[in-house]
């Protein structure tokens, strides 16, 4: 447990090891499980809990520090990270009130079987006083449930924003020291769970204006004590600003499409395109979404395997549909050895997509001259949108 100001105290739990989130999303520093204690004069109250594997260690602070009496548990999200330790530390402090609002309180007695004499439900903008101490609760839905909320301490001016604003990285920095580096693993964090709800977070954001914010703390990664490097950073990232870069995500089973691919590439780089080539075969899909945040243009490039895509190149259209880049262009590529309706089923996996889309390029094995005139075709056509866009000078 430490100190982040007067009676405010950081309980984080960091989980060095764990490489994969939700079976789903890789962790490449791992990742921190971070819960706040507030002393007020009167009142103590905790903020979250942690994934219940860690959840003795974050017991083994709160006795450590001799921590003997519990108020509240501020529950601000019903995912398990934060939320699933709530059992236990229920056990520890059996007299203590779980303080969250209405839908998180129904999917908190659905995932944890708690009672609801055990809650105090908020609405959004109530404040509960400590003594001393004043939290007020501001609902912050759709980061990325729609149930979380965040809390701020008025008399510090502590945001504390649980999801929103965080990073997966384990860190024995309490405050953000090397920016740049925080600024990534957010950015990877925004665009792993964050990036399909760019309205709801533009809503968010305008809401926490009117409050003076002095330090941000979130529930995973280090504090921000200069909030506006993250909020700057997420009101940039959920602008409709592109980059001029184009992401190439394929897979190739004999070559024909990796020769496509290694051409086009070649093609646009010639042609001041920006250019981010990824083989989706065992891809970081963490890195993958970070470049959709504000890549221009997406291609998808894949051989036909029994009629449809390669499993890999859907799995991949899948991904950019469930996480609704800005991109403003896309298109496919790729080769068939006697018939595919590849094009059509991987068009329909990306139906979230508001993206232009250029006439694809498909070719019947491997890849003749005419055929790399329609990739050279295809990347003039790119070049050309990136231009009107503004973001290709020359
Ligand atoms: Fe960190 Fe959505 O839980």
């Amino acid at each position: 447990m430490r100190k982040l100001t007067d009676n405010v105290y950081y309980v984080s739990v960091q989980d060095w090891d764990r490489r994969l989130f939700d079976e789903l999303i890789p962790l490449p520093e791992g990742t921190s499980y971070n819960a706040y204690l507030i002393k007020g004069s009167e009142k103590t109250a905790m903020i979250d809990t942690a994934d219940p594997p860690k959840i003795h260690e974050l017991i083994n602070q709160l006795i450590t520090a001799g921590v003997d009496k519990l108020d509240y548990i501020i529950s601000h999200h019903a995912e398990q990270d934060h939320s699933g330790g709530i059992p236990d530390v229920l056990l520890m402090y059996p007299d203590a009130k779980v303080v969250t609002n209405a839908k998180c309180k129904a999917m908190l007695m659905d995932l944890l079987d708690l009672d609801a004499e055990q809650f105090v439900e908020i609405t959004d903008g109530q404040t509960l006083s400590l003594g001393d101490k004043t939290l007020q609760f501001v609902f912050t839905p759709w980061v990325h449930w729609p149930e979380t909320m965040s809390t701020y301490l008025k008399e510090d001016k502590i945001l504390f924003s649980c999801d929103f604003f965080g990073s997966h990285r384990a860190t024995s920095s309490l405050f953000v020291e090397n920016e740049a580096h925080v600024l990534e693993a957010a950015k990877r964090y925004y665009a792993e769970i964050m990036m399909p709800f760019r309205g709801a977070i533009a809503g968010n954001l305008k809401k926490l204006e009117p409050l003076e914010i002095k330090m941000i703390a979130p529930s995973h990664g280090p504090v921000y004590p200069r909030p506006a490097l993250i909020i700057d950073a997420y009101k940039d990232w959920i602008s409709d600003r592109v980059e001029n870069k184009v992401i190439v995500g394929y897979v190739s089973m004999h070559d024909s499409t990796r020769k496509m691919v290694e051409y086009f590439v070649d093609s646009l780089i010639e042609k001041g395109v920006g250019v981010q080539q990824f083989n989706l075969t065992g891809v970081d899909i963490g890195h993958l979404a970070m470049e959709l945040v504000d890549a221009a243009t997406v291609i998808l490039a894949a051989p036909t395997v029994l009629v449809g895509p390669h499993p890999t190149a859907a799995y991949a259209a899948l991904l950019v549909n469930a996480l609704k880049p800005k991109t403003k262009f896309a298109g496919i590529i790729g080769s068939f050895g006697w018939g595919s309706k590849m094009v059509e089923t991987l068009t329909s996996l990306m139906g979230n997509l508001k993206a232009e889309m250029f006439e694809p390029v498909l070719i019947k094995g491997q890849p003749k001259p005419q055929d790399f005139e329609k990739l050279d075709l295809l990347a003039e056509k790119i070049q050309a949108k990136h231009k009107e866009l503004g973001i290709l000078k020359k």
